[in-house]
């Protein structure tokens, strides 16, 4: 292949936008080398990852911007990641990629069960992802991942500390408050005291390498939440809420404290939108319609998805399985797959928009 022929190549891939953040190549300077060798062409590219969702449809898309121009050259794309440097440096929790917090301003719009199915559709997906239970008061992941009764287990590390050691079900590591506290202790805890078994949980666990660590968040915007957002260099929060007026409202009071606290917010999750009548089907908007989009659209935050209300949720809880993977659960399946895939979108635009070098210019 001639020199001339490679650089068009050069130019056709530059011209290729990857598919989540909608971005030129050329302008994320993503396309490291375009070789031919052997009798094929091999196309290098670095992106800010995670690259799970993106691999195939980028390949689609090279592939169709070479067809005319190589028509008869296999051609081989190598997509890796682009090393990710964080805007601040932390030494809490180096190994892990991204630092997801799922929170909202009132109890029980479903943050705990949303939070164990984004966990795991992560996990489906191919990334290594933990799991912390954050809620002091009310933990829930020893329910819904069927780990009632387990203690942490610990070991000694080099340096003699003592390290907890995640439990793992359905390819998620997960940690839950449940498992070092009883509730009628949790009961008498006062902010410090709550903020510290917080840290412990966070700083004294073998969390390892991972791509994801989900904070499950107790409601409201209080200890917790604040001591997490000081230590934690959190990537962003997803907010959840249900229809009804009174969720909604929380919800700018949640935001708000975000805001301040400089966590971005990477999208708002709809929770209980609709009843699907098992018999004919119809979807009912038991509590309203189209209040958590037009929420996210006034706050200016990403609208991420709609779940409905479905007793499968409860039933699956029970039985400590989580929906995405309840026999059952096949559209949960979808469902969540569909918001992950959102999120995610948000999570690569966010690195982009703060750790990319600005685009240049000319005028
Ligand atoms: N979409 C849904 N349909 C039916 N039941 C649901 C749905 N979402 C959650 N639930 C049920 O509602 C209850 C509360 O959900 P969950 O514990 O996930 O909420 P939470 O926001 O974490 O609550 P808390 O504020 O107490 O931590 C649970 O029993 C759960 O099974
Ligand atoms: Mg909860």
């Amino acid at each position: 292949m001639d020199p001339d022929q490679l650089k068009q190549i050069r130019e056709r891939i530059e011209q290729v936008h990857d598919p989540d953040l909608g971005v030129p190549l050329g302008a994320l300077n993503a396309l490291h080398d375009v070789q031919f060798r052997d009798g094929q062409l091999e196309l290098y590219i670095e992106l800010i990852p995670p690259l799970q969702w993106v691999a195939q449809p980028l390949d689609r898309a090279c592939r169709e911007a070479l067809a005319e121009l190589v028509a008869d050259t296999p051609v081989q794309l190598y997509v890796r990641e682009r090393p990710i440097s964080r805007a601040t440096p932390s030494s809490i929790l180096p190994g892990v990629k991204y630092l997801l917090a799922i929170a909202s301003g009132k109890g029980g719009v479903g943050k705990s069960t949303i939070a164990a199915n984004i966990a795991v559709t992560l996990a489906r997906a191919g990334t290594t992802v933990g799991l912390l239970d954050a809620d002091i008061y009310g933990p829930s992941a020893p329910t819904l991942f069927g780990l009632q009764g387990m203690p942490l287990h610990a070991r000694k590390d080099e340096q003699g500390r003592v390290l907890g050691i995640p439990h793992e079900r359905y390819g998620v590591r997960i940690v839950s408050m449940g498992f070092v506290l009883q509730r009628e202790q949790a009961a008498i805890l006062r902010g410090p005291l709550l903020a510290g078994y917080f840290t412990t949980l966070v700083e004294q666990v073998e969390w390892g390498e991972l791509d994801f660590l989900v904070f499950d968040l107790p409601p409201g915007t209080g200890d917790i939440q604040l001591t997490m957002a000081q230590k934690v260099p959190l990537t962003g929060v997803v907010l959840i809420t249900t229809p009804q007026e009174l969720a909604l409202a929380d919800v700018r009071r949640s935001a708000t404290m975000f805001r301040r606290v400089n966590v971005p917010i990477l999208g708002i999750v709809e929770n209980m939108s609709y009843f699907t009548c098992p018999h004919c089907g119809h979807r009912e908007p038991i509590f309203g319609e189209g209040g958590g989009r037009q929420l996210a659209e006034e706050l200016g935050i990403p609208f991420l998805g709609q779940l409905p209300l479905d007793p499968l949720l409860q039933r699956a809880s029970d039985e400590g399985i989580p929906a995405v993977e309840h026999p059952a659960g096949t559209h949960f399946r979808h469902l969540f797959a569909d918001i992950v895939r959102e999120l995610v979108r948000e999570i690569r635009r966010h690195c982009y928009r703060t750790q990319a070098p600005p685009l240049e210019i000319s005028l």
